[in-house]
């Protein structure tokens, strides 16, 4: 554990806080960034409650509760903030209620900025390979699709991009933040339209460097945009300019009728 403690070690640190006399104010938890399981912040307020009595013992005077972050902050995240609340409210209701004098606090982070951003990256370099690449047993003819210079012998090819943001800019949350990404066009995409087998890469020379390993989407080509929405939580904040590639420019946008 980085920071703070085990509720099970909490009884004792109070002990000691009394002994030195220190002032103590409350109880604040963190049920984990990207939480999975809606149930955590209930039962975090609970032992919030249990440690709240023994602070009381020791003759503290609690009155602050930080529930901390971890919210979702997209639609497609595990689990929803409506689930969250089902589960939070009545405990803070039960544990903490208005007559209990307890300021309750969040730090929410990615509930307010997930889903503000979206990235736009384009297509720097694309590469044609057969689909089923790794079982050519012929050298020869492996050489040929290696070299991509030739064209698949494979009916229907798989392609990848090379996009200029990767894993070492905006989607370090790949690695970082156990994020699963979503591609999508600009453009609407006819039902008729050929889906092909594709993976999309980022700018380094680090084959670690790799956006999706495998996605449906129409043939592109190089200069167009692919999006990336819900990019706004642990991502651009993170970037860096290994091997030379800048980070991406922020746009702000806002609907004219906002304005
Ligand atoms: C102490 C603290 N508060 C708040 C947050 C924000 O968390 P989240 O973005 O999951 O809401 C973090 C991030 O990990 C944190 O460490």
């Amino acid at each position: 554990m980085k920071f703070g403690c085990h509720p099970s070690q909490a009884p004792k640190l109070l002990e000691v806080a009394a002994q030195l006399d220190l002032s103590v104010v409350g109880v604040s938890f963190h049920v984990g960034s990207g939480c999975l399981e809606a149930s955590a912040f209930a039962r975090g307020v609970e032992s919030a409650r249990r440690i709240f009595n023994i602070a009381d013992q020791y003759g503290f005077d609690f009155d602050m509760l930080d529930i901390g972050g971890g919210f979702p902050g997209q639609e497609s995240a595990a689990i929803s903030f409506d689930e969250i609340v089902a589960d939070l409210g009545p405990a803070l209701d039960e544990h903490f209620p208005p007559a209990s004098g307890v300021r309750i606090i969040a730090e929410p982070g990615r509930y307010f900025v997930a889903s503000a951003f979206t990235v736009a990256v384009n297509i720097v370099a694309k590469r044609m390979v057969a689909r089923d690449i790794q079982e050519f047993k012929d050298e020869e003819a492996e050489d040929a699709v290696m070299n991509s210079v030739a064209p698949s012998m494979c009916e229907e090819p798989a392609f990848m991009y090379y996009v200029n943001d990767g894993v070492y800019g905006s989607f370090n949350c790949l690695l970082y933040d156990h994020a699963a990404v979503t591609p999508s066009l600009m453009r609407d995409v006819d039902k008729e339209e050929a889906l092909f087998s594709t993976s999309v890469w980022g700018p380094t020379c680090d084959g670690l460097d790799r956006i999706m390993e495998h996605c449906l989407l129409p043939e592109l080509q190089v200069g167009d945009w692919i999006l990336f929405e819900d990019m706004g939580a642990y991502t651009m904040a993170a970037a860096s300019t290994f091997n030379g590639f800048s980070k991406p420019s922020c746009y702000y946008v806002v609907d004219a009728n906002m304005w």
